[in-house]
């Protein structure tokens, strides 16, 4: 019983507000939380939305495609009206991109712009210039990405750790971005020497395993 103490501390603060209070906060606590839950469920809604109708200009994720589409991950340039606009309108131009307003209802745009504004805001410095699950320098990752790279990537094309196929080898290529290597699995690589996609194969992270072990590489004197 609360009542007890609460009579017996001294005459501040009035035991009534205290349990008005406590009171007030058991009321909004759920929804709060419940608030909290709906905005993650947006989210949520607005990637698999997103996942469906954006990936294939503007990348998993929003990384962006190069030829294609901007990336819209870690874009502080855009704000929430912008993008709005730009679904609802889509623009014309050497790259276009289609408008959703009538295709689309007024929810599903709204889920849209909620994820596209939650990608564009995050803040990435922490885990490198991308939108990364974890740090690509941890090691255990890093080990991780070696051992899938040499059992699926190695005998493909790449050569024994990176070094020796008949693609160029990675040591000492720093100048390959996080982004761009994730980009390049997943969606693999048209023209001469095509390298197949992997996004469907391998899962987000197990890719950005692989960039980690790349970036590692990249990141040693080249032979
Ligand atoms: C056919 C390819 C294509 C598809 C599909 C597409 N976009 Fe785009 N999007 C573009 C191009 C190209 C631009 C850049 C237009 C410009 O400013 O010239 C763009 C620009 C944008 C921008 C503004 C970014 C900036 O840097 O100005 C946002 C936001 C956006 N798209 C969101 C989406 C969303 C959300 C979807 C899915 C509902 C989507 N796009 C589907 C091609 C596409």
């Amino acid at each position: 019983m609360i009542r007890y103490p609460l009579a017996r501390c001294h005459a501040s603060p009035r035991p009534g507000m205290l349990r008005r209070w406590i009171l007030q906060l058991l009321l909004t606590l759920p929804l709060a939380a419940s608030a909290a839950l709906a905005a993650d469920a947006d989210l949520a809604a607005g990637k698999s939305r997103f996942e469906k109708l954006c990936v294939a200009c503007h990348g998993k994720a929003g990384v962006g495609r190069e030829g294609r589409a901007p990336r819209l991950q870690q874009r502080p340039d855009l704000d929430a009206g912008f993008i709005r606009q730009r679904i609802v309108e889509g623009k014309h131009g050497e790259h276009a991109m289609p408008p959703w307003g009538t295709v689309l209802d007024a929810a599903t745009v709204d889920r849209l712009v909620a994820y596209v504004s939650w990608l564009a805001a995050r803040d990435g410095a922490a885990a490198g210039a991308t939108l990364t699950p974890f740090s690509l320098d941890d090691a255990e990752r890093i080990a991780a990405g070696r051992k899938r790279f040499n059992k699926t990537c190695a005998g493909y094309c790449h050569g024994h750790d990176g070094v020796g196929g008949r693609a160029p080898d990675f040591r000492g290529r720093s100048e390959l971005t996080a982004q761009f290597l994730y980009d390049t699995i997943y969606h693999g690589r048209e023209g001469a020497d095509v390298m197949p996609p992997w996004g469907d194969a391998l899962s987000e992270e197990r890719i950005w395993e692989l960039v980690a072990f790349l970036r590692h590489l990249g990141a040693l004197p080249a032979d």
